[in-house]
């Protein structure tokens, strides 16, 4: 059952026709989005991709691991970004391509010895083999189940993942400067993060642009939420337990508030965002139209049913009601929320889930 609200949602405004969407509503929302919520991202001045190694990858026979170094520019602002591109046995058309960034560097979900660990400031979870904010060893292979390499490429997709923090460290004070080269919040630079990703691969030629799928659990849900707002290259987002600014609505919800939020993470929004703590329901927008803005294009919510902290009801609430802008385009069924039972988390049996869904919408393109 749909839960009755006490408020009403702000109204989708697509009854008035595509046009009126496309060249009225879309800009607005997206405005409203980057002055009130997720804050500006700044224009790279430059993408460079140098491949620094390109092999066999030991995980499934015939597939192929490469390295590239992605060196990303904002005017006098350098950094790199080391990217593992993982090519499926070869097909013959080109393959379709899911990205997505990681929480403990590319050894965590790959645990081939011969990935370098990234040497990056790095959260401290001793749980995942960090200490002293680096990665030690003992990250090596510690989220191989958030991202089932192996299974990814036996469907048939090629896969790229990065860590986080080589775009922006998840930090408040460690991630000063990447802020202050003109983001308005980490959610923003990690989203910012999956198109200059594409800048670098999709030149390479060896995924079909047409077939590309953000893929991010929880923060990194959120990032790719609205990374397929901004980028049309994302032909999928999905999001996974994405929560709080992410795929649930903020108006009459349970879980995370934007206090919570702003408690822990001050530096994930812009700031404006606090000012509306206590007061979600004034919010001049609310997550389905984050999702609207990703029609007709697909998306996937998927929720965790004890995962209440996301609140994986009010992710389908918001899911319904982004439906009309997808109708509007004769996609209803490019837009789904799925749930399962448990807490939260990300694992192979979620990522099978979302590859039949990505089959589906991708073959219907
Ligand atoms: C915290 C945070 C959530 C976030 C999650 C995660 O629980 O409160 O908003 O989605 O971390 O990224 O794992």
């Amino acid at each position: 059952m749909i839960s009755v609200t006490s408020s009403a949602l702000p109204e989708l405004a697509c009854e008035a026709g595509r046009a009126h969407w496309e060249q009225a509503v879309r800009e607005a929302l997206i405005d409203a989005f980057v002055s009130t919520m997720y804050g500006p991202a700044p224009h790279a001045t430059e993408v460079a991709c140098r491949l620094t190694e390109r092999r066999e990858w030991a995980g499934l026979r015939g597939a192929q691991r490469l390295g590239l170094e992605v060196r990303i520019a904002i005017q006098k602002y350098s950094f790199p970004v080391s990217v593992a591109l993982y090519l499926p046995p070869v097909a013959r058309v080109l393959p379709p391509l899911v990205l997505g960034p990681n929480f403990a560097g590319n050894a965590s979900v790959d645990p081939d010895p011969a990935i370098p660990l990234d040497t990056g400031w790095m959260r401290d979870e001793p749980a995942w083999g960090m200490a002293g904010n680096r990665a030690t060893p003992a990250t090596r292979g510690i989220h191989q189940g958030r991202w089932p390499l192996a299974d990814i490429l036996k469907r048939g997709y090629a896969a790229a993942v990065w860590y986080d923090g080589d775009i922006c460290p998840d930090d408040p004070a460690i991630c000063r400067p990447v802020l202050e080269a003109g983001f308005g919040g980490a959610i923003a630079a990690w989203a910012w993060g999956f198109s200059r990703v594409l800048d670098a691969v999709i030149p390479l030629g060896m995924v079909d642009s047409r077939r590309i799928a953000a893929v991010g659990h929880s923060r990194h849900g959120k990032a790719a939420l609205w990374a397929a707002a901004n980028d049309r290259r994302l032909g999928l987002a999905v999001s996974n337990n994405s929560g709080a600014g992410g795929a649930r609505l903020w108006r009459d919800a349970g879980g995370e508030t934007i206090a919570d939020l702003f408690d822990r993470f001050p530096h994930w929004f812009a700031s404006p965002l606090k000012s509306f703590a206590g007061r979600e329901n004034a919010l001049p927008f609310d997550q389905h139209q984050l999702l609207a803005l990703a029609a007709p294009r697909a998306v996937l919510v998927a929720s965790a049913d004890d995962d209440a902290w996301a609140g994986p009801a009010d992710e389908r609430r918001a899911v319904e009601a982004a439906r009309p802008a997808f109708a509007l385009y004769g996609r209803a069924e490019a837009l789904s929320w799925q749930h399962r039972p448990g807490g939260h988390g990300i694992g192979p049996a979620d990522w099978a889930r979302f590859l039949d869904f990505a089959d589906r919408v991708f073959a219907a393109n």
